[in-house]
C-alpha cells in the first residue's frame, strides 16, 4: 500500500517532507469501446476542453520521464531517488492511458494527430535536450527543465485536486470510465505532487528559477489549452465547425461545475510563487489515496498484481 506522511505546512525541510512517501505505479486498463464522442452528455465544448488533457499529456508526460531519467545521476538522496523512480513509473503509465483515448478519438473520426504533432514539437524541440558546450551548461539546462516540470506539476496537482472534488461532472452524467481515468490520474498527481518540487529544491534551492519557470509554464499551458480546444471543436466530425469556442460558453460550463474556476486557477499559480510554498499545502493525500482504494481501474490493477 502507498503511504504518505502528514507534513507540517511551511517549515518542513525537503528531506523530511519526502521521508516515507512510497509511490507505486498502478497498471490500470480502460475499455473505451463504448465511450461516446461527447462523454459529458450534451456538452461538446466541456468534453473537448477536458479532452485537451489527452492531447497534451502523452507527449508531456513522456518528456517528464525522459528529463527525470536524465536527472537521476544528479540525485544525492536515496529516498528522493526512490520517489523519482516511482514518479517516472506513474507518469509513464499516465502517458499510455491517455494515448489510448487518442486512438479511440481517431477511430471515431476525430483525428488528433495534427495537433499532437505540434505538442510533440513543443516538448521535444522547444523544451527538449540541446547539446551544451560544457558539462556545467548541460547540467544547468537539465535543472531548468526540472524546474519547468515542477511548475507544470503544480497545475497537474491543482487539476487532480479539482477532479477529485467535482460533483458537477457526476451530476452531468459524464461517462464513468472517463471519470475514473481522470480521477485515478488526478489522485496520483496529488499523491506525487511533491516529487518534482523536492527534486528542484534538491538541485537548486534558489527562488529565481522557480519564478522564471512558472512565468514560462503558466502562459504556455493556457496557450496550448486554448489552441487545443479550438482544434478539437474544428476537428469534431459531428459539429461540422458550427460550435465556436467562446469565453461566455466557458463561463456557463464553469458555473455548471464542469471546469475549474479560472480565478481559483490563477490564485493557485500565484501560491506557487510564495517563498514558503510546498506542494503538500495543496490538496489532500488521504483523499487521493482514498480514491485510489475505490477506483475501479486501480482496484482491478491491484487484483492483477
Ligand atoms: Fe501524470
Ligand atoms: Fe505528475
Amino acid at each position: 500500500m502507498p503511504r504518505t506522511t502528514t507534513v507540517p505546512a511551511l517549515a518542513a525541510p525537503a528531506a523530511r517532507v519526502h521521508e516515507s512517501l512510497v509511490l507505486e505505479p498502478r497498471d490500470v486498463r480502460f475499455d473505451w469501446a463504448r465511450l461516446p464522442l461527447h462523454w459529458v452528455p450534451d456538452e461538446p465544448m466541456a468534453t473537448h476542453i477536458l479532452n485537451v488533457l489527452h492531447l497534451l499529456l502523452p507527449e508531456g508526460e513522456r518528456w517528464f520521464v525522459k528529463v527525470f531519467k536524465e536527472a537521476l545521476p544528479l540525485i544525492r538522496d536515496e529516498q528522493l531517488r526512490e520517489e523519482v523512480l516511482g514518479f517516472i513509473g506513474q507518469e509513464a503509465i499516465h502517458a499510455e492511458a491517455h494515448q489510448e483515448v487518442l486512438d479511440h478519438l481517431l477511430g471515431q473520426g476525430l483525428d488528433p494527430r495534427p495537433y499532437v504533432r505540434q505538442v510533440a514539437w513543443v516538448f521535444q524541440r522547444v523544451l527538449g535536450d540541446r547539446p551544451g558546450p560544457t558539462p556545467a551548461k548541460r547540467r544547468e539546462a537539465l535543472i531548468e527543465r526540472v524546474a519547468a516540470i515542477a511548475a507544470i506539476e503544480h497545475y497537474t496537482a491543482f487539476l487532480g485536486n479539482w477532479i477529485l472534488n467535482s460533483p458537477g461532472l457526476d451530476r452531468a452524467k459524464a461517462d464513468p470510465a472517463m471519470l475514473d481515468l481522470l480521477r485515478w490520474h488526478g489522485a496520483e498527481e496529488v499523491e506525487h505532487r511533491s516529487v518534482a518540487f523536492d527534486l528542484l529544491v534538491h538541485l537548486d534551492p534558489g527562488y529565481v528559477r522557480r519564478v522564471r519557470t512558472m512565468a514560462m509554464a503558466g502562459p504556455l499551458l493556457v496557450h496550448l489549452w486554448v489552441r487545443g480546444v479550438r482544434f478539437l471543436l474544428a476537428a469534431d466530425p459531428t459539429l461540422d465547425g458550427r460550435l465556436r469556442p467562446s469565453w461566455r460558453e466557458a463561463y456557463r460550463i464553469t458555473r455548471r461545475g464542469l471546469l475549474p474556476d479560472p480565478v481559483k486557477s490563477i490564485r493557485s499559480g500565484l501560491r506557487y510563487l510564495r517563498p514558503g510554498y510546498h506542494p503538500t499545502q495543496e490538496g489532500s493525500s488521504s483523499q487521493a489515496l482514498g480514491y485510489l482504494a475505490s477506483s475501479p481501474a486501480a482496484r482491478a490493477a491491484a487484483v492483477r498484481g
